[in-house]
């Protein structure tokens, strides 16, 4: 019996596409952080999906989304980031101003009876916790904190203000790779023995504790305990023995380091394409005493991430394979792959 998805759920372009729009129409996704946008006209754009987003600080400390669509036929209104006090359509110049509402267009004498105030460049739904943004492209009545479902409890372990986190680094990773078999190879860690057994050996991996929260995983990593020793000599202010690890659905993975906190983030690109981000941010006490440059945590990450992306790319491979099957999952170290099986489920019809 097949306790997994069938293979082609990881190829198919019909599944990637109902995935856009239930799971990825449907759910609170990690957009930015608020100390991207500082300044009031600040904006950057995010693609979740298919769908292209602009965020834009209003001033007075609020931020707001909107579909980065032009109400009069279509055209991206940005692209990319920066700062403006008004959005200028590229395709025929009709203005809008920083909330989005009509303001502006060239030869309104062509345009009978046109009434600026119901013009309005559609909005999406958008909350913040610890600095971070996330949008929801559905109207759901599903708050941001319902939706973390304890996440964030779980985060305040990490005993720094999320607040201030300042982005040390950031790069990308684009794998041949469905972006479920990344999220898998993530939420499970009875791989670490056999893929990470040098990489990794900073961790204990025979305790990781891996529990559920809504619809995410919630992963303590203990350091083993030559580590943690070391540790506590080399960062006394740092008093923490675990690594807080954890997949907010669908979009985030957060890890927690005692010299740092990096975010993975997964960008679907197509059924067989998927982007990784990482940022790397160390609160101002870690930035000032840290003896690791960030080159060398790009150095460590990258080893980690090149062992999971081979087994990865093996599985996209094998996932045509007439006999691809899930046949058993570990208790316990691999109870968030199950879990996520049931989260996906909620969204998709799952046929054999
Ligand atoms: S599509 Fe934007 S002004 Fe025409
Ligand atoms: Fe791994």
């Amino acid at each position: 019996m097949n306790m997994g998805l069938p293979g082609y759920y990881y190829y198919d372009p019909k599944i990637f596409e109902l995935e856009m729009k239930t799971i990825w129409c449907n759910s609170w996704q990690w957009v930015a952080r608020v100390s991207d946008l500082p300044k009031k006209g600040d904006y950057l754009t995010y693609e979740a999906g298919e769908q292209s987003i602009i965020v834009i600080n209003q001033g007075n400390g609020q931020l707001i989304a909107m579909h980065n669509v032009c109400p009069h036929r279509g055209a991206s209104l940005v692209q990319g980031k920066g700062n403006c006090h008004q959005l200028v359509c590229p395709y025929h110049a009709w203005v809008y101003n920083l909330e989005g509402q009509l303001k502006n267009i060239p030869q309104a004498n062509l345009f009978e009876d046109l009434d600026f105030s119901t013009i309005q460049i559609q909005p999406v739904q958008l909350d913040t916790w610890g600095g971070f943004i996330f949008v929801n492209l559905a109207n759901s009545s599903e708050s941001l904190s319902d939706y973390l479902a304890g996440f964030s409890d779980y985060l305040k372990q990490y005993n720094h203000p999320w607040e201030d986190l300042i982005e040390v680094a950031r790069w990308s990773y684009t794998e041949a790779i469905n972006w479920k078999f990344i999220v898998e190879n993530y939420v499970e860690d009875y791989h670490f023995n056999t893929l990470h057994p040098k990489s990794l050996d900073l961790f204990d991996f025979k305790n990781v504790y891996t529990t559920t929260s809504g619809r995410h995983c919630l992963i303590e990593v203990p350091y083993t305990q030559e580590e943690f020793a070391d540790l506590k000599l080399s960062l006394p202010w740092e008093p923490q023995n675990f690594s807080y690890q954890g997949y907010i659905f669908p979009n985030l993975m957060v890890n927690t380091d005692n010299h740092h906190v990096s975010l993975w983030r997964v960008v679907p690109i197509s059924p067989i394409s998927t982007r990784l981000e990482i940022i790397i941010y160390q609160t101002k006490m870690q930035l000032s005493n840290s003896f690791r440059a960030s080159e060398k945590w790009k150095i460590i990450f990258d080893q980690v991430l090149q062992e999971d992306f081979a087994i990865c790319r093996n599985l996209q491979k094998n996932a045509h394979s007439m006999a691809y099957q899930v046949s058993h999952l570990a208790r316990m170290r691999e109870l968030g792959i199950a879990h996520f099986y049931k989260v996906l489920s909620e969204f998709l019809v799952i046929s054999y």
